[in-house]
């Protein structure tokens, strides 16, 4: 019986696919156009959600005058590699204590308290973002969103 839906490629096609959507699943937008744009872009590892995107934009705000830009390379010595933070290895594992960290700081220790600044979403959608960074698939640089790739293709 042969298939209605060919695959290009065949069989290898049909693992990268599949390896792509497993690998892809988990931060696109529901969509068709999103699920379309990342088909066609398959190198594309900048393309995010709206929360990981926020997140990037508080990160380049508050957080990477110390920690390094895009999460990595701290600028202060003694500021942690976020990505290794939130890591299972990592001082910071789990969540709660990134948020706790955040908003209220160690002030001893050079962390600036961000509850003055940054309310409990905000530093939510930073978790997202340095989670993403830390576990890999977000590469450096200037992520987007789907709605950007819907504008710029207009
Ligand atoms: C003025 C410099 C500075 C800025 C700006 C800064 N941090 Fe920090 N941060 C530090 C230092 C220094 C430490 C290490 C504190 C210690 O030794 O325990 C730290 C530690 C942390 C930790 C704990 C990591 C761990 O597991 O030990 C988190 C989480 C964190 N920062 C998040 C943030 C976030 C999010 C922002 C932006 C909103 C931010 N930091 C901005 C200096 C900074």
């Amino acid at each position: 019986m042969r298939h209605k839906h060919v695959v290009r490629g065949g069989l290898v096609g049909l693992w990268l696919a599949v390896a792509a959507s497993v690998v892809w699943a988990p931060h696109v937008l529901p969509g068709g156009s999103a699920l379309a744009a990342t088909r066609d872009t398959l190198r594309d590892s900048l393309l995010v959600s709206e929360s990981v995107y926020q997140g990037w934009k508080w990160f380049a705000v508050y957080c990477f005058r110390c920690h390094g830009e895009d999460a990595m390379h701290p600028i202060l010595p003694n500021a942690p590699d976020l990505r290794w933070a939130v890591s299972p290895t990592g001082a910071n594992f789990p969540r709660d204590s990134f948020v706790n960290t955040a908003l209220n700081g160690r002030l001893d220790k050079g962390m600036p308290a961000w509850k003055v600044l940054l309310d409990t979403s905000a530093i939510q959608e930073l978790y997202l973002y340095v989670k993403a960074r830390s576990d890999g698939w977000l590469k450096p640089g200037r992520p987007h969103r789907a709605s950007d790739l819907q504008t710029k293709s207009k």
